[in-house]
């Protein structure tokens, strides 16, 4: 049976990844960083082994003997140091495929930071010469859960400032199944996904929170920065918010909301739509 390994098993895409994965034929492994993680991998019947990503030594351990591997890192400066490290162990141990999610827009020559970083981890990537698929999802739609349903649950709202845009958001859960599909398949090899998922405007996707809650919710459009200030003063980093800035502006400007069709090209079926993804989640913002 194959071994796949998940880094970033913990995360959003990868705890989505490991569920996935449960029920197909291969025997999987999650990253994690610390004992205490264990339960968190073993629930989905995978097998948890040590890692931490910058370290050479422990990748070399832990992609020990695995044929494919799967890697997720988190919102972080230069991500490429840690792809080029996931390479090096992959050539040492003979690794014949490199899952790699991204984002959309990947390019080194991006016209955003966070397009740029994910470029370059894909041109290390396609340089190694390991077989490869990049999976570039858009905005989540879990986002409206991680960052938005504090606001939504005690003031009937969330705050954004992407004016009267229209955005593009997709389910992680589409994003795991591509993921998911390419790292038990050959033939995605050396492909590139775009996740588009289907794109609404803020008052569309208030409308839908509103409808499946049964309680006006209302979508505020917040001058830029405002946004800036409102991150700075909650912690975070100013590289982050110089990024996150950046993304904000190209949302205003509708440049995700282009439809990718290669969701359906993989699995057969169309995105989850926004309405399906607040029915099944309501209770987050009730
Ligand atoms: N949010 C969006 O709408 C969106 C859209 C498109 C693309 N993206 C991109 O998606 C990525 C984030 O995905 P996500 O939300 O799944 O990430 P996440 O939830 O932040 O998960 C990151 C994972 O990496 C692990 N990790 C971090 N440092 C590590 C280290 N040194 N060694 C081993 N493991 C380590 C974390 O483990 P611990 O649990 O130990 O921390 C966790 O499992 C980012 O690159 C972001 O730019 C996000």
């Amino acid at each position: 049976m194959e071994k796949i390994i998940v880094l970033g098993a913990t995360g959003n895409i990868g705890t989505a990844v490991l569920k996935n994965l449960q029920n197909k034929n291969v025997e999987v492994f999650g990253g994690v960083r610390s004992e205490r993680d264990f339960k968190k991998v073993q629930q989905f019947n995978a097998k948890p082994v040590l890692v931490n990503f910058t370290d050479q030594d422990s990748l070399n351990q832990a992609l020990k003997g695995k044929q494919r591997i799967f890697l997720v890192t988190p919102l972080m400066q230069n991500p490429e140091f840690i792809t080029q490290l996931v390479i090096n162990s992959a050539i040492e141990n003979n690794v014949k495929h490199f899952v790699r999610s991204t984002a959309l827009g990947a390019d080194v020559d991006g016209q955003i930071q966070m397009a740029r970083w994910a470029g370059k981890s894909e041109e290390l990537i396609k340089a190694s010469g390991i077989n490869y698929t990049f999976v570039r999802p858009n905005n989540f739609l879990q986002n409206f859960i991680n960052f938005h349903s504090q606001t939504i649950k005690e003031h009937s709202g969330f705050y954004l400032p992407n004016g009267a845009a229209k955005l593009g958001m997709v389910d992680i859960n589409d994003i795991a199944e591509v993921i998911s599909i390419a790292l038990t398949s050959e033939s995605h090899y050396n492909q590139a996904y775009n996740l588009s998922g289907l794109a609404l405007t803020n008052n569309e996707y208030a409308n839908i929170i509103s409808e499946v809650t049964n309680k006006k919710v209302s979508y505020i459009d917040v001058p830029e920065d405002k946004a800036r200030e409102s991150m700075l003063s909650n912690g975070m980093p100013v590289w982050m918010v110089n990024a996150m800035m950046e993304l904000n502006y190209i949302m205003k400007q509708g440049w995700t909301a282009e439809y990718s069709e290669d969701f359906k090209k993989v699995t057969g079926r169309e995105y989850t739509s926004a309405k399906t993804f607040f029915e099944s989640n309501k209770n987050y913002f009730i």
